[in-house]
């Protein structure tokens, strides 16, 4: 068991929140290992604050990435839970496991020249798909409250663009795969589903073309020249004073004042 700290030290790592004074120490178990963590931390920063330092397992830190998918239990609890790293506050005697990476089914193939029809390459590609024995565990595993379940029930049914639709919110945590007892990748095959509705449904957005031509003729090559050149410290403050869009302006009227780069 490792030592009990008294006091709450800043973060070690990571971004700059700093636990609130008096927070509550409460044990956590990492990798069978005790530590005591202040009570407000996500578990990532309760890992972090624990010592170890991310170097897989972390990106974005905001819910959106999907690599830090973890499972914990409780001292005492048979019921297993997951959740994302970044996301879930730690609590007392929770024995944690990060998932460092998956292996799911993740076969080849190429949009432009499917050999049969969508739905039969989906059977192709993804035959496990079509053994789903509907337990729902997918579904109560997944940290972005999606019915993983219900989409892989329209892919069944051949309805691609409905699970597109209904996958949109995954991370690609994984999570749902780890638990399937039928061995299906879900979160791969809704990845393909949603390629495809892209590829072939949704129509080509002008403003990005024309944006992706801009980068290719080399619009912002001077940009980027000064912007590597400029000191870390620099560069942050001028992130930090971009002109920032407001959160709630209506779709398409909001334009910055300077437009130099638009
Ligand atoms: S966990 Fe697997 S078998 Fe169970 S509902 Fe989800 S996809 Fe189907
Ligand atoms: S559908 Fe699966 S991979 Fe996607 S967020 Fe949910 S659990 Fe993670
Ligand atoms: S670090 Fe990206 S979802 Fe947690």
């Amino acid at each position: 068991m490792a030592g009990k700290k008294k006091e709450i030290k800043p973060l070690a790592t990571g971004d700059k929140t700093i636990p609130p004074k008096g927070a509550k120490m409460i044990p956590i178990y990492i990798m069978g290992k005790e530590y005591l963590v202040p009570e407000t931390l996500t578990i990532m920063k309760a890992v972090e604050y624990s010592g170890f330092k991310y170097v897989r397992g972390c990106g974005c830190r905001g819910g959106i990435c999907g690599a830090c998918a973890t499972f914990y239990r409780y001292l005492g609890d048979y019921k297993l839970h997951t959740g994302l790293a970044c996301q879930t506050v730690v609590g007392p005697d929770m024995v944690l496991a990060q998932l460092p990476f998956f292996p799911s089914n993740r076969p080849d193939y190429n949009l432009e020249g499917l050999e049969s029809s969508p739905h039969e390459e989906l059977r192709r590609l993804y035959p496990e798909v079509f053994k789903c024995v509907g337990c729902g565990t997918c579904t109560r595993t997944c940290p972005m409250d999606i019915d993983v379940m219900d989409y892989i029930a329209l892919m069944k049914r051949g309805d691609l663009k409905g699970a597109a639709h209904k996958s949109f919110d995954c991370v690609l945590c994984g999570l749902c795969a780890s638990r399937c007892p039928a061995q299906i990748s879900q979160f791969t095959a809704a990845m393909y589903v949603r390629r495809l509705h892209a590829r072939h449904e949704v129509p080509k957005a002008a403003h990005l073309e024309s944006r992706v031509e801009d980068v290719k003729n080399g619009k912002y090559e001077r940009m980027h020249k000064e912007l590597a050149k400029m000191k870390q410290d620099d560069i942050k403050k001028l992130y930090v004073e971009r002109e920032r869009e407001p959160d709630m302006s209506e779709l398409g009227k909001w334009m910055p004042e300077d437009k130099e780069h638009l």
